[in-house]
């Protein structure tokens, strides 16, 4: 008591109330990003509204057969029109940023040789005055999964090189329209499972695959992903170059990419389970930020796969330099991982010279790491987040780290009632033990400046449509009608309990 009264009341009355929080609660620094992430596909709906071109997940949801439930995203939880309620939303759960990405189609209907639709520009112009006025920063990713089907048409997307300069175009209309106000910036949302997904396993447009991987009819499922991810690293660093040249010094941002960033923990403690787990890492995260950040690829990849992997030819490795400011690790999952080399794995994907060797656990065979969950990929491992961040700041020098996305989804269906969706202790729980190893993480000394949790709303889970809902909101597909959650409540104390503002 006495201490209380020598030291502790004068300090209450001399520091603010921020400043003391910072002291003795958070260990989040000053300014940190507390907020939820979206995209515009699973967002926005109004697919064909004021001007919009078609993307490739327009033309993919509409063949039969491609979504779990037979939907789309032409509506999605309308986004388009209701953000307005959207922004409220944020405002009462207290975040202080909203990631969100930009529909290139929307912009750009016919890529680089069209013109630009100035009723998309609208759009955002108004989300993003709309977020400001409201205190919440935008966080902006430019294509998340999303592109014009004109570009997959004319030039077969990623797969050409051509793909770079258009990218590089669209992002610089961005930066002109809205880098005024925004000032974060991600080229790509999860590259690494896009062109997984689109080039070797067939799940996501284009579609295409062969072999052991997957039932598409064309393609090329050992080459192709190396060759769009090539072409996605060169496209992110001509992006990252136009705006250091010509935008960053006045608009005074920063500009990352962002990778799904899954753990790897090594089955056992055999030196090569332990390899194979290293392996993992570098055929799926530094597959694209080594390049961003060391200029080429890991040398694992290279050894490997010898001349299936492009090479950077040293015009490539001066447009590299550009780098990035910040790394975005959406952070969700782990996997055990075996050796394949020194051992006999069941045959598949995952054993294959261009997987690495290595197999991944799966919850189908009952070997996961942590707690199985309703999604196949997702168990709930916390010490992977601590452990990701520690990696990530170990391996590439402690550069900012933002988690751009983490978040827990739940199956709907029939044995699962609406009050039970609403009171999602499942969500709580998960969000407070991944924040908790987060914080441990930073207490080590990692560089984190914010944190995004995936969703703000239940929405459009690609292949498998509206049967997953990951948001801190339920939507009520048929009248779209948003309820917030338990978890919405929860998240608004913990953000109030850790944010401090200058
Ligand atoms: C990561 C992706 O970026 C996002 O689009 C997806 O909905 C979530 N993971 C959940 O699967």
């Amino acid at each position: 008591f006495f201490l209380l009264e020598m030291f502790l009341l004068p300090l209450l009355i001399l520091c603010d109330l921020q400043a003391l929080k910072s002291m003795v609660q958070s260990p989040f620094p000053t300014n940190f990003l507390f907020g939820t992430a979206s995209s515009s596909y699973q967002f926005e709906g109004a697919y064909l509204s004021d001007g919009k071109g078609l993307n490739n997940w327009d033309v993919y949801t509409h063949k039969p057969g491609t979504i779990i439930d037979g939907s789309n995203g032409d509506v999605a939880v309308d986004h388009y029109h209701l953000y307005p309620e959207d922004i409220d939303l944020m405002a009462s759960l207290g975040v202080n940023s909203y990631r969100f990405s930009i529909s290139w189609a929307r912009i750009l209907p016919k890529g680089k040789l069209g013109d630009v639709n100035l009723d998309g520009i609208n759009f955002y112009n108004k989300l993003i005055d709309g977020l400001l006025h409201k205190g919440i920063q935008p966080f902006v990713t430019l294509t998340h999964f999303d592109i014009p089907q004109e570009l997959e048409e004319k030039y077969g997307g990623w797969l050409s090189p051509k793909s770079q300069e258009e990218f590089a175009y669209f992002a610089e209309i961005c930066f002109k329209f809205f880098g005024d106000r925004v000032k974060y910036w991600a080229t790509f949302n999860e590259p690494n499972c896009q062109v997984i997904m689109g080039y070797r396993t067939g799940e996501f447009p284009p579609s295409r695959c062969s072999g052991p991987f997957g039932n598409c009819t064309h393609g090329d499922s050992e080459r192709e992903p190396f060759v769009a991810a090539h072409n996605i690293i060169l496209a992110h660093a001509a992006a990252v170059q136009n705006y250091r040249t010509k935008f960053q010094k006045e608009q005074e941002g920063s500009i990352g990419i962002v990778l799904h960033a899954a753990w790897f923990e090594p089955i056992s403690n055999s030196t090569p389970d332990k390899l194979a787990a290293e392996r993992a890492q570098s055929f799926f995260l530094n597959w694209f930020l080594d390049p961003i950040i060391f200029r080429d690829y890991p040398a694992e990849m290279k050894e490997i796969l010898g001349s299936i992997l492009p090479e950077f030819s040293s015009n490539d490795r001066e447009l590299l330099k550009n780098g990035l400011d910040f790394i975005g690790i959406n952070q969700y999952t782990s996997f055990y991982v075996q050796d394949c080399i020194s051992s006999i794995c069941e045959p598949g994907p995952g054993v294959t010279k261009t997987e690495g060797y290595y197999r991944q656990s799966s919850q189908k065979d009952g070997m996961h790491i942590g707690e199985p969950t309703d999604l196949e990929w997702l168990n709930v491992y916390p010490l992977g987040m601590e452990k990701m961040v520690t990696y990530v700041m170990d391996r590439y020098n402690n550069i900012p780290m933002i988690i751009t996305e983490n978040g827990y989804g739940e199956e709907d269906n029939p044995n699962i009632t609406v009050e039970e969706l609403h009171h999602d202790v499942k969500r709580v729980e998960y969000m407070d033990r991944y924040l908790d190893a987060l914080l441990r993480a930073v207490r080590k000394g990692a560089d984190v400046r914010g944190y995004f949790t995936w969703s703000l709303l239940d929405n459009f889970e690609w292949n498998f449509g509206y049967t997953i809902r990951f948001g801190l909101h339920y939507v009520d597909y048929t009248t779209l009608k948003r309820t917030p959650k338990l978890s919405a409540s929860w998240y608004k104390q913990f953000v109030a309990k850790h944010m401090i503002n200058p």
